[in-house]
């Protein structure tokens, strides 16, 4: 594996980032902002905020004496306040626990407010220029494609994989450049949504790539089993084209909502003219899937079978889209429409 880092660095070279300001003056609190900053946020995005911050906080002590609310108006815009709480908390422990510097090894500093363990390897490889692997998000990517590793990265096996495939890549020198060269190569090739594998100085042996598996991995946060339901509505229709809606409950599922009525159907029912299957529908609700039936049926009019009253109404197909429905009513009406004037 160490001929990964070969590959990754010579392409770093040419292709990757150099002039960034954390990469300028490289002390462990700069690179430490930094890398709190980029956490949920775009390169791009940070300069401008991470210039700003190091104006008004240049080193650990200013930023431990500063009030909480000079350092959080500093971060408006950036978003996920708890960070900036956590940089200052931390500041103020560095203060009180590390004789106001910021700790050198990476356990101390995960011990910190705010800081990972991948937060940690990254502000050593970079600032110290210390063998330390990470695994960030892009940095999950790129090895669950290059080492074909499967499942969810949340899980912990899948986790524990590709620590130890990070681990194997990390080289023991230059880990600065190889730290910032493998984030580079996450952000701007092995890209989520269509990644430049022919940019990519490592597709050769890529298991992901000579698989055909870049969209499946890394691998989804399986989703949670639903427990399924179905109901069954019926679409009645009369001879001016109009839509028979019920107002649904106040509470339970689409309370309020104007919907078909739901319940049983007879198919020989006498009223009926004729009828039909429309397609059944899918409705995910947070604890269940709801699977819709519809059973389209035309009647005669004047029957009295369905009387019109406040919470049961005939509705023209214009009528009953403008009312609030629910998404698979709507589509429903939206589709008979489409039939009826075609
Ligand atoms: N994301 C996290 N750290 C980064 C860095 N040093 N450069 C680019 N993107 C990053």
């Amino acid at each position: 594996m160490s001929d990964f880092a070969d590959r990754l660095l010579h392409w770093w070279q040419d292709h990757g980032r150099h002039d960034l300001p954390w990469q300028e003056d490289r002390t462990t609190y700069r690179v430490w902002i930094s890398e709190i900053m980029l956490q949920q946020t775009r390169v791009a995005t940070v300069i401008p905020y991470f210039e700003r911050f190091m104006e008004s906080f240049p080193d650990l002590s200013s930023l431990a004496r500063a009030d909480l609310d000079q350092v959080l108006s500093r971060w408006t815009g950036l978003g996920y306040y708890a960070r900036a709480r956590n940089l200052h908390a931390a500041a103020v422990k560095c203060v009180q626990e590390h004789q106001g510097q910021l700790p050198d090894t990476a356990e101390a500093l995960h011990a910190l407010p705010g800081i990972g363990l991948s937060t940690a390897n990254a502000i050593i490889a970079q600032a110290l220029n210390q063998r330390a692997p990470i695994l960030d998000g892009n940095v999950k990517r790129v090895l669950a494609r290059h080492g074909g590793i499967e499942g969810w990265p949340g899980r912990s096996a899948v986790s524990k994989a590709l620590w130890a495939a990070s681990d194997q890549r990390t080289p023991v020198d230059r880990a600065r450049d190889y730290t910032q060269a493998i984030m580079d190569l996450g952000a701007t090739v092995c890209r989520s949504r269509s990644p430049v594998c022919s940019a990519c100085p490592v597709s050769h042996d890529c298991v992901a790539l000579r698989d055909h598996r870049i969209g499946e991995l890394p691998g989804k946060k399986p989703k949670k089993e639903r427990v399924e339901r179905q109901s069954r509505f019926l679409v009645l229709r009369n001879h001016q084209g109009k839509v028979l809606l019920a107002r649904r409950p106040p509470s339970g599922i689409w309370g309020g909502l104007w919907c078909f009525p739901e319940g049983e159907s007879d198919p020989a029912s006498p009223t009926g003219e004729s009828l039909s299957r429309l397609e059944a529908k899918r409705h995910e609700f947070t604890h269940f899937r709801l699977i819709m039936r519809f059973d389209h049926l035309l009647v005669r009019q004047g029957k009295g079978l369905v009387a019109d009253h406040e919470e049961q109404r005939w509705f023209s197909p214009s009528d009953a889209l403008a009312k609030g429905l629910p998404r698979p009513v709507q589509a429903v009406l939206q589709e008979l429409a489409k039939k009826q004037s075609n």
